[in-house]
């Protein structure tokens, strides 16, 4: 079951050469992810939209439990509804993880499920692009996006260890291929908070290895999503679908690979290492007569 690309998306490339090239068709083993989700309980946090709410309707063929989570609770439960009549069964829950309070309720409610949790999905996230000039009085810019691209999966997933360690379970990070580039300028609250987790996971993760909780690492180009609606300069350029996106995320689950990304990042990485001098002289002067 996949839903069709909101309003405002329509103009965007979807199937075209760049499209094809970049974002190659995934080839999902149907057969194997049922078997190893099988009865699993799946929390996908920021379910409520964009990747998270397709790969919740991906798994609807599946006889799973899924766990969403997002501030606007409406729409979980209206995908409560839609998902039911397939296999998956659904628990919602409204919560805004920024909010100290209402991540310790979400917690609570985690530790009443019998079973436990199996597989984490860290998806909910937050984009801001503001220049600095515009952030002077915007320090909570960055306290926001800490709070929910940083703080909340930290915090979810250390409640979570012990669960997932007795469960031999899987952790799931959607990460951006940013954290591996050079910074981008006006994106400094997202890709700071954002690289602040990948940094957190990828040191994590052998730890959590070796006490069997698997992890994969997801670095995710460009996507469809209401996120890069508000970014013009976004709106022609090639970038992924989210039920593609929702894709890679499902066949992580039945795959034993620690880091997915587009084939392409690695000409990206390599330009970051030996471009860095020529981008930090280019860059400012770039910006300078921009400004005029
Ligand atoms: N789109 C891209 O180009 C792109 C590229 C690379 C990586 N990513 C990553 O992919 C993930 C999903 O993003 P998306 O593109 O699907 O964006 P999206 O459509 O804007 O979805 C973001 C989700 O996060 C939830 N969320 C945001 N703030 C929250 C909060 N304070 N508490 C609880 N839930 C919250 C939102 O739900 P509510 O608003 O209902 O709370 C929504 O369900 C993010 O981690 C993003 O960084 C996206």
């Amino acid at each position: 079951m996949t839903r069709q690309p909101k309003k405002g998306f329509t103009n965007m490339p979807n199937d075209n050469l760049w499209g094809k090239l970049l974002f190659s068709p995934t080839i999902l083993n149907k057969t194997k992810l049922a078997s190893s989700v099988q009865a699993k309980t799946i929390v996908i946090t920021g379910a409520s939209s964009g990747i998270g709410e397709q790969l919740a309707y991906l798994l609807a063929d599946y006889p799973v439990h899924l766990i969403l989570v997002a501030r606007r609770g409406e729409k979980l439960q209206q995908m409560k509804r839609e998902i039911e009549k397939k296999s998956a069964r659904v628990s919602c829950y409204q919560a805004d993880l920024r909010d100290a309070k209402e991540r310790e309720g979400f917690l609570a409610f985690l530790h009443q499920q019998p079973a436990g949790v199996d597989i984490v999905v860290n998806n909910a996230g937050h984009s801001i692009r503001r220049s600095i000039q515009d952030s002077l009085d915007r320090y909570h810019d960055f306290t926001r996006t800490m709070a929910i691209n940083y703080f909340a999966p930290v915090q979810l997933l250390l409640s979570l260890i012990p669960q997932l360690q007795r469960n031999q379970g899987k952790v799931i990070n959607i990460s951006t291929i940013n954290t591996s580039l050079i910074p981008l300028p006006y994106w400094a609250a997202y890709q700071a908070s954002k690289s602040a987790f990948d940094t957190w996971f990828r040191s994590a993760a052998p730890e959590l290895n070796a006490i069997g909780i698997a992890t994969t690492s997801i670095y995710l180009p460009l996507v469809k999503t209401p996120m890069i609606l508000p970014t013009k300069a976004y709106q022609n350029m090639p970038a992924m679908s989210a039920q593609h996106a929702a894709q890679w995320i499902a066949k992580t689950m039945y795959t034993k690979r620690k880091t997915i990304m587009p084939w392409w990042l690695i000409f990206g990485q390599l330009a970051s290492i030996f471009g860095r001098r020529f981008w930090e002289w280019a860059i400012p002067r770039w910006l300078r007569k921009r400004r005029g």
